[in-house]
């Protein structure tokens, strides 16, 4: 919340004057449905009250300035005509990758813009704090340039700003929840027609709370690992004779597979969409408790057959449900990052067992964030 007031604040500071306009996109969790937007099957994040904020004026330079609370050393003066991919690194790529993104889209930007960052997220739990990033530039350039793109567009740039400009091969559901969510529901996305439903999901109104435990692990989605999944996928998806894993409906069709470590990627990918449905049945006919057992089935075909889960998500995981918790699961790319753990309201046992079981191995604290189902990308001012 700090950083939303902030932000005007040091916009004047680095730039002087007042921004024309401040935006707010937020976070997300993801309730179920992963790895699976890139095999263009279902997705259902919700946002996070926790997000990116950026104040922003228009130049006359034809400079992109930017400037970010969390980078206070890495001040990025960039002239907009010479972005290209490969062309700047580090935390200012996202911004300006969205930047570039938009040019290749056919707008410019003339004049180009100051963008003053700040954060409440935290980086590197998984939480996109990216995606996030990118949301709050792609809609600050979006209006300070007049340009009006629907946000279904915006996430798609801002996407492509990840995977073209910045180099990370992720899926569209970052962005997607960042932009598209409502407050009081998780948004359940097609990702390969790009619709969109949203599902009520209150838990403090069914006496639950979702718990995020931040497991400090820290994950890269450029180190290889990621992009290795989606490869297997495509591999799985073309010895199947399918455009992608979303076509496949059948286990019978992956038990044929030669290669057991295909095999067991695609029998992630069709199980998890068929969570994703079950979850949304359940959420509503107003059973979020029995969507406990559903993460927590998810969470070991994640571990198991998809093989992206870390040491202190499983030690998590294990230790929450042991400790009360109706289910939990690793969430996000992988490696690293954060678990999702749905308890009773009010309940502070299982994060105290998490916490001991991580003191008992002589890890660090995991961080605790009561994800509160939020609206996606505001305009403030
Ligand atoms: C990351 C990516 C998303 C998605 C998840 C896994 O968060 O950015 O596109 O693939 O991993 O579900």
């Amino acid at each position: 919340m700090a950083g939303r007031v902030a932000a005007e604040r040091w916009f004047g500071d680095w730039f002087g004057g007042r921004p024309e306009q401040l935006w707010v996109a937020p976070g997300r969790a993801n309730l179920i449905g992963e790895h699976t937007d890139y095999n263009q099957g279902w997705v259902l994040p919700f946002a996070l009250d926790l997000g990116v904020t950026v104040a922003a004026g228009r130049r006359r330079d034809g400079m992109l300035a930017i400037r970010s609370r969390q980078a206070p050393g890495a001040p990025a003066d960039l002239p907009l005509a010479a972005l290209a991919p490969g062309a700047v690194t580090g935390w200012a790529a996202y911004p300006a990758g969205v930047a570039w993104a938009l040019r290749e889209d056919g707008h410019p930007l003339a004049g180009g813009a100051s963008l003053a960052v700040d954060s409440d997220l935290p980086e590197g739990a998984g939480l996109s704090s990216s995606a996030a990033l990118e949301c709050a530039a792609a809609l600050a350039l979006d209006g300070l340039h007049g340009l009006d793109l629907p946000r279904p567009r915006l996430a798609t740039l801002a996407q492509r700003a990840e995977n073209d400009f910045v180099g990370v091969p992720s899926g569209i559901m970052d962005q997607s929840a960042s932009l598209l969510c409502q407050a009081g529901h998780a948004l359940l996305l097609d990702c390969r027609s790009g619709e969109t439903t949203t599902v009520p999901l209150d838990p403090a109104g069914a006496g639950l709370a979702l718990l995020i435990i931040d497991t400090g692990a820290r994950h890269a989605l450029g180190d290889g690992r990621y992009a290795q999944r989606r490869d297997e996928c495509d591999r799985a998806a073309a010895a199947l004779g399918v455009s992608s894993l979303r076509e496949v409906t059948s286990l019978a069709a992956v038990a044929g597979l030669a290669d057991p470590v295909l095999r067991r990627r695609a029998r992630h990918v069709i199980t998890e969409n068929e969570r994703v449905a079950e979850t949304v049945a359940l959420l509503t006919g107003g059973d979020l408790a029995g969507v406990g057992a559903v993460l927590r089935a998810s969470h070991i075909s994640l571990r198991d057959d998809f093989e992206v889960s870390w040491p202190e998500a499983d030690v998590a995981v294990d230790a929450a449900t042991a400790a009360g918790a109706l289910g939990a699961r690793m969430m996000g790319g992988g490696f690293g990052g954060s678990a999702l753990a749905l308890v009773p309201a009010g309940q502070r046992t299982v994060g105290a067992a998490v916490t001991a079981e991580f003191a008992g191995r002589g890890w660090p604290p995991p961080g605790f964030i009561q994800a509160v189902p939020s609206a996606g990308a505001l305009r403030l001012r």
